[in-house]
């Protein structure tokens, strides 16, 4: 259970940027851009940011405090506010999703591995044809699943060297590194021909598109891309000290995971417009089949630059997609350690082994398993559509009302106002939100689906 001499982030900076590079990931530079791509553009983007504002960040505030009175891994945090409720099979439901998640989220971080050494070694951009290239080896038998398991060994690695040496430090290079690509690869993207047109896209909304799905879209983004739902950030939490400003974190947090979002689109975008005859409504290829035909074709007088410009886009990837698999990891991680009294070397092998095996299965979706379906839908899509479209956002309905109705108020002003330090003059707002909005919207929009 939660123990005195639990681990702790070193300083403010490093609770930020750890939050953030958690919520940074394949659902900002992979899934948003796709699901914009689909689903209309800057209709899409107003929707999501309006789920962003009244269900994602008041979830985040209350998954941080959470994690922090608590002092306990999801798993078992409801078990120490709440002894002997049900309220603990919501930390167990954010458990089995980071299981989950990280199984198949492992096998397009290995994709994202894959395209980075092939992009600098060259091999890459004479493929050609990237539609064949992507194909051949998504549905290949071991490439995916070796890629799948090296991208498992680096997660691995980080975060048995602990909270403040691995995921803190990490943190604390990779996510400034990754603000930095992504600025200068916007300012590569616009400065290509035709750019303007992808701009039109972005900032024009078409209000026709929006439908049920394109809500319920657009609520499973907000709860994946801030990785809130599952009890991640209240695990991040229990690490967080005493002073930190909750609500402000969870600002930061909110505001940089959308900007990164919105900028990635501010690459992918321009860059596919300045290519005549690419669509934008690609799907998940739109970073693995659409884009390198820009690096090809956008570049192809320039190959140097289509070079440079690819590579930095995979490496993007790569770091923003370490920076959430160890904040899955460690939510598994900290549940073995702390609720079996594992050690952390043996709770990370245990979570590596297990998610090894659930990545292989979602790997071999594409090829030898693609005939195995659920529902219609492969196991990878299948483990998409259970966690982002259901367990979060049930996970963040289930949250709102926990700590919205259920929590003890008094606990809930001492944890965002730091013990009556800070000011906190939304706080009524605040716990209407969590009250009614989020949990009645979440709930409308699911019902709104299953009538459908
Ligand atoms: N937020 C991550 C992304 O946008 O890629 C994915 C994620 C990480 C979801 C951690 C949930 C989570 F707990």
């Amino acid at each position: 259970m939660a123990t005195s001499e639990r681990a702790n982030f070193g300083s403010k900076i490093g609770i930020i940027l750890a939050s953030a590079g958690s919520a940074v990931g394949l659902g900002n530079i992979w899934r948003f851009p796709y699901l914009t791509g689909e689903d209309g553009g800057a209709a899409f983007i107003l929707v999501y940011v309006c789920c962003v504002l009244f269900f994602g960040v008041p979830v985040m505030v209350a998954e941080f405090l959470i994690g922090r009175r608590s002092r306990a891994n999801t798993g078992q945090a409801y078990d120490v506010l709440a002894p002997g409720t049900p309220w603990k099979w919501v930390g167990m439901m954010g458990v089995l999703a980071a299981f989950l998640i990280l199984g198949y989220y492992g096998v397009v971080a290995g994709w994202t591995l894959e395209y980075t050494v092939a992009s600098a070694s060259g091999a890459f951009l004479g493929a050609k044809d990237f539609t064949a290239y992507f194909n051949d080896f998504v549905s290949n038998p071991w490439r995916p699943v070796v890629y799948m398991f090296l991208f498992m060994l680096l997660t691995h690695v980080i975060v048995v060297r602990g909270v403040k040496e691995g995921i803190e430090r990490c943190s604390k290079v990779m996510m400034p590194l990754l603000l930095l690509i992504i600025c200068v690869l916007v300012v590569c993207s616009l400065s290509l021909p035709g750019a303007a047109d992808g701009l039109t896209f972005l900032l024009k909304p078409d209000f026709s598109k929006i439908t049920g799905e394109v809500l319920l879209d657009a609520m499973g983004q907000t709860f994946f891309s801030m990785s809130v739902g599952m009890g991640c950030l209240c695990t991040y939490a229990s690490y967080f000290t005493k002073d930190a400003n909750l609500m402000k974190t969870a600002g930061s947090v909110a505001l940089i995971d959308t900007s990164v979002a919105v900028l990635a689109g501010f690459v992918i975008f321009p860059a596919v417009f300045s290519v005549p005859g690419l669509s934008v409504d690609a799907g998940p290829g739109l970073v693995f089949v659409t884009l390198p035909n820009v690096f090809h074709l956008a570049f192809e007088g320039m190959p140097g630059l289509g070079y440079v410009f690819s590579l930095m886009f995979y490496v993007l990837l790569v770091l923003a997609t370490l920076t959430s698999t160890i904040s899955l990891h460690e939510v598994a991680t900290a549940y073995l350690h702390e609720r079996f009294g594992f050690s952390r070397r043996k709770a990370a092998i245990w979570v590596t082994s297990i998610c090894t095996v659930l990545g292989v299965l979602c790997a071999l979706s594409f090829g030898v398993l693609n005939g195995v379906r659920l529902g219609g839908m492969t196991l990878f899509d299948l483990s998409d559509f259970l966690t982002a479209k259901l367990m979060l956002p049930l996970g963040g309905m289930f949250i709102s009302i926990f700590t919205g109705w259920y929590l003890d108020r008094r606990i809930v002003r001492e944890e965002v106002t730091n013990g009556g330090r800070l000011r906190i003059p939304f706080f009524g707002f605040y716990i209407f939100l969590l009250k009614y909005v989020a949990p009645i919207g979440i709930a409308s929009i699911f019902i709104n689906e299953l009538i459908r």
